[in-house]
């Protein structure tokens, strides 16, 4: 494939012509984040939905390296995927791409989300955490965090409505963002919606592959997007992975069944599903402190599961243990886990 060119590589998808954006309708601005071969930066585009006064802001993935043929096909891969996918409010959705630009590159135009990732926001948020939770993992739902969910929009929740905001605002929200807390209410609202958007991409047949509080993005109104699907996972981040072989592998987040046998399914999406929960509810910490490589592996294989956070209420408890079930039949799928969830919000206000 190295000797393809990018249109040749196009040529070869099902990549539709009414996706091309012209490059020079795109104003790139600051870096948003940046791996081994690749970056997204800020941009703005004028007249994205056709209208030529329509100037939005969109977040630009695109091949660091001109030269880099892996890294590229890595990123016309994802192009791939999400021209197939289509919308859904929680998935990070295509605006368009730039393909035929003169030199050799790619640019893939995604929704900008204005909170940046996940795992960011809870360690940013550490510090005004308003827990809802007791020392039995039962949710306390006094009169005051009734009224503020009330308020926010707790209602607009059960009828499966785009979820609106449910940070409490201590200061103008638009001056500092920080200065909005972050409640169990929220962590339970943006688990509730990652699991949907992943059974989304279940419907599609899409493999996420790389589910982690990292390939979470936050929007206006508490809106979370799941991002980075496909192949791309290889090659933009170097973080959190670990060498096995010539790849570099999310360990952490990986079933045992990937670890071991290097099988893929839906249902090893679940478990990274449970490691991810995990990190909404410790706020961001890296799943299993202290363990690292083979050993992990190892304890995966006698048994050895993470316990509950403290944070996280015993239905969600429950949920994490279900999705790291050694047999990826008996993992609950992601409609089942949207399900729970929504009854145990249902049951206790
Ligand atoms: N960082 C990476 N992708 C992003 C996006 N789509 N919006 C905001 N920040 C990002």
């Amino acid at each position: 494939n190295e000797d393809l060119s990018l249109d040749d590589q196009i040529e070869i998808l099902p990549y539709d012509r009414r996706w091309e954006f012209p490059r020079n309708r795109l104003k790139l601005g600051v870096q948003l984040g940046a791996g081994c071969f690749g970056r997204v930066v800020k941009a703005e585009a004028v007249g994205v939905k056709d209208a030529e006064e329509n100037v939005q802001t969109v977040a630009v993935k695109m091949v660091r390296s001109q030269t880099n043929a892996a890294a590229l096909e890595a990123l016309v891969s994802e192009l791939k995927i999400l021209i197939h996918l289509g919308a859904h409010l929680n998935v990070v959705n295509l605006l368009g791409a730039c393909t035929k630009t003169l030199i050799r590159e790619l640019f893939v135009i995604v929704e900008y989300c204005r909170f940046g990732n996940l795992q960011s926001y809870l360690i940013n948020h550490r510090n005004n955490f308003v827990n809802q939770v007791d020392k039995l993992g039962n949710l306390l739902i006094d009169a005051a965090i009734q009224e503020i969910n009330t308020a926010a929009g707790m209602n607009r929740f059960y009828e499966y409505e785009p979820p609106v905001s449910f940070g409490v605002c201590q200061k103008d929200p638009d001056s500092n963002f920080y200065g909005m807390s972050v409640s169990t209410a929220d962590l339970i609202s943006w688990s509730f919606q990652i699991a949907r958007g992943m059974d989304y991409l279940a419907s599609k047949k899409v493999l996420h592959g790389d589910l982690a509080a990292r390939n979470v993005l936050l929007a206006d109104d508490g809106v979370a997007k799941v991002a980075d699907f496909g192949m791309a996972r290889k090659m933009y981040y170097e973080g959190n992975y670990q060498q096995t072989g010539q790849k570099l592998m999310p360990v952490k987040w990986m079933a045992i069944e990937s670890l071991t046998d290097r099988i893929f399914s839906t249902q090893s999406d679940v478990w990274s599903y449970g490691v991810l929960l995990w990190e909404i509810f410790t706020l961001g910490k890296v799943p299993y402190p202290g363990l690292e490589g083979n050993t992990l592996v190892r304890q995966l294989e006698k048994g050895y599961r993470m316990e509950k956070p403290d944070f996280a209420p015993t239905c969600m408890g429950e949920i994490m243990s279900s999705c790291w079930k050694a047999d990826p039949k008996e993992r609950p799928s992601f409609s089942e886990i949207e399900e729970m969830i929504s009854s145990q919000m249902e049951s206790t206000v």
